[in-house]
Parts: structure tokens; sequence; C-alpha cells
């Protein structure tokens, strides 16, 4: 039994606005993706395919030795499938993980969750955690926005990586070559159903400035 963890690290990081890919922003002296790797591997991964655009993938290949890099695509999905090309050429694993570059602060209990829960028998399973706001949906007009209705949260999860599959499950996930902002996304639309583990708030994602400076201070108070 093995995993295998791949990690889209191709995005531009428009919203974050850093002059360089999210993924190679400085994080408290390593860079985004060095510290996510490091989470995947302190959760006992067996091996880790990174996707980065294509004219980092040597910089990044030095700073990660243990991983196997490959090139990014122009969407999340798009890499996310040259990681699974690379892995299944590579590696024979029952469970595999993809895991966001930008959630540099999940801790590894939060990997070893997902792992079992797929080893359990699910053939997906994302992590979840409630949301906390209350949330309504929208509708511009005149100019401003406009309150169609107060959706009921109870039933609502913020979903994270790392979200885990079977081989199988993963394969049919993408065999349409769909877009989503995540796996699961593909895996429900081929009907596949998705288990949801309790999330972690720890791996939020960095998105905005202000997501980089809350990493900033954790990083800060924890003294790692
Ligand atoms: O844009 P967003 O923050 O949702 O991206 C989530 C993850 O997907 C990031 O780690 C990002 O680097 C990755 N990504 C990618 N290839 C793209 C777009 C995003 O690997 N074309």
């Amino acid at each position: 039994m093995s995993t295998v963890c791949l990690i889209p690290a191709a995005g531009a990081g428009t919203r974050l606005a850093a002059g360089r890919p999210k993924a190679f922003v400085d994080l408290a002296g390593q860079t985004i993706l060095e510290r996510a790797v490091r989470g995947v591997l302190d959760a006992d991964v067996d091996a880790v395919v990174v996707a980065v655009p294509a004219d980092l993938v040597a910089q990044a290949q030095a700073m990660l030795p243990d991983c196997h890099v490959v090139v990014g695509g122009a969407e999340r999905s798009a890499s996310v499938r040259a990681c699974i090309a690379a892995a299944s050429a590579s590696f024979d694993a029952d469970v595999i993980l993809i895991h966001d570059a930008a959630r540099a602060l999940t801790p590894p209990d939060l990997f070893r969750r997902v792992v079992d829960a797929v080893r359990a028998g699910a053939p997906a399973v994302i992590p979840g955690v409630p949301v906390t706001d209350t949330l309504k949906a929208v509708e511009p007009g005149g100019g401003a926005e406009h309150v169609v209705a107060t959706v009921d949260r109870s039933v609502l999860r913020a979903v994270q990586t790392p979200q885990g599959f079977t081989p199988d499950a993963l394969a049919r996930a993408h065999a349409a070559g769909g877009h989503a902002t995540d796996d699961a996304g593909l895996a429900e639309a081929a009907g596949i159903p998705v288990t949801v583990v309790q999330g972690d708030l720890m791996a939020f994602k960095i998105t905005t400035e202000w997501d980089l400076r809350l990493a900033r201070m954790l990083l800060e108070a924890t003294g790692v």
C-alpha cells in the first residue's frame, strides 16, 4: 500500500499579485511550495509529483530533490492531469492525494484522515469545514447588488485539500477532460460518491495578500 500526492502549483497567483507565481512566493524563509511539500512528506506520503509553470521546472526540481516535477497547464485541472500522467507512469499507489500548493500550512493529521477514509472504502474523500458567516445569494441591479435569498449555511461546507481518491475514481473523474476548481467537482460530475471528513482551519488557501499575512503571522507565532 502506498500513497502518492499530486501538487498543482502552476497557478499565476493573479489575486496575490506578488510579481511571481504564487507557489514561488516567500513564506517566512521558504517558498509556499517548499512548505506545502514539507507538510506532505511529514505525513508519510511515499511519492510527490508537482506541476509548475514551464519556465520554473528546473528551479523547482533543484529546490525539491525528493519530488518529481512536471510542467503544469493553463487551468488547475490540466495541471492535475499532467501530474496524473507522470504518477501513473512512475508509481503504483492505492491512494492518490491531490493537494493545492497554496494550502501550505496543512497539518499532517489531515492527510492521514483523508488517506484513512479512502482505505476504509470511500472512492473520493474531501476535507470540509462548516461555514461560519451568514450567506446571501445576490444579483446586480441599478449599480448595486441586491439580496435574492439567504442560504441555509447548515448544509454547506467550505472544501479544502488534500482530496483523496482511489486510482480508478481519479481516472474516471478526469476521463472527460473537464475543468473544475477542485477534483471532487469532476468526480461528482462523473457520478462518483464523494465523502466529507473533518477539515482543518490551518489548511486555508493562500489566495490574497491578507492570507499571506495570516500565514506569516501563524508561522511566527508557532516559531516554525
Ligand atoms: O487559483 P487557486 O488558488 O484556486 O489554485 C489552486 C492551486 O492550483 C494552486 O496551488 C495553484 O498553483 C494551482 N494551479 C495550477 N495550475 C493552474 C492554476 C492553478 O497548478 N493553471
